[in-house]
């Protein structure tokens, strides 16, 4: 398959056209960013870790029957996926409250969620990114009530698949965000999953692994993110068959 032109360039990944119509290439840059742009920084071996990372997650997901938009590695920093007409709403669950909850409802940092909690944004970095509810959805037509429900439904699901996966790690799940888009007729799982949108802790410690390590400039950015994948078994230096 063949990169064609450039077709977006996000804060940390850029997405290209190729001949295929239904197909993207997304690169994984060694760029990172936060609170919606305003800090940024590049850090060695970013890009690849997330690339591989995100591959592996996305594998597992499809094993355990949640479809994605993940076809296949191609290099260190560049993955094929299938081109979504993406939905512009994050969604995110969260299993113990902390960042952006509460700042909003004063709930104690660190306190768990039974049952998990749901939140939608809208994608709006010059807005930053503004919760939203199923109402607004429905009015400005961004989803429909069953493409709302079903994006409910599988990122419970998938909350559900990696909670366990992460424990198995010795690592807490805390929230994570996902964006979906439409394929022909179905719904898939797009973006990413990897450490910069989602929070883990370590089980015993507490120890942050995630994007918050560069968020609160903790240090240790990419080598919590070896850390989470080493955890987890991933092989970030595997031979990539093309
Ligand atoms: P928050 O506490 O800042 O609302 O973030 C909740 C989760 O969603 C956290 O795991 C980080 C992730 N997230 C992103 O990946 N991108 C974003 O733009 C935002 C706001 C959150
Ligand atoms: N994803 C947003 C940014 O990169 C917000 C964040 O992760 O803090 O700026």
């Amino acid at each position: 398959m063949k990169k064609g032109e450039e077709l977006y360039s996000g804060k940390a990944k850029s997405v290209f056209l190729t001949d295929e119509t239904a197909r993207l290439i997304m690169e994984f840059r060694d760029d990172t960013s936060a609170f919606d742009g305003e800090k940024i920084d590049q850090l060695d071996r970013k890009g690849m870790v997330n690339n591989r990372f995100n591959a592996f997650i996305m594998g597992y997901l499809e094993e355990q029957g949640v479809a994605t938009h993940f076809d296949a590695l191609l290099s260190d920093n560049e993955s094929q996926v299938k081109h979504l007409d993406m939905i512009p709403v994050e969604c995110v669950v969260r299993n113990i409250a902390t960042g952006s909850l509460c700042r909003r409802l004063g709930v104690e940092d660190g306190l768990d969620l039974e049952p998990p909690t749901f939140e939608f944004f809208l994608k709006n970095d010059e807005l930053h990114d503004p919760m939203i509810n199923e109402y607004h959805i429905a009015s400005f037509g961004w989803a429909t009530p069953a493409e709302v429900e079903s994006m409910k439904v599988q990122t419970f699901r998938v909350n559900e698949i990696l909670s366990k996966l992460f424990a198995d790690g010795g690592m807490i799940l805390v929230d994570f965000k996902l964006e979906f888009g439409r394929f022909s007729d179905q719904l898939l799982l797009g973006d990413e999953f990897t450490p910069d949108g989602c929070r883990l802790w370590d089980t015993d410690t507490r120890e942050k692994l995630d994007k918050d390590r560069f968020r609160q400039g903790l240090g240790g950015v990419v080598e919590a993110y070896e850390e989470v994948a080493l955890r987890l078994g991933v092989d970030l230096e595997a031979p990539i068959a093309v």
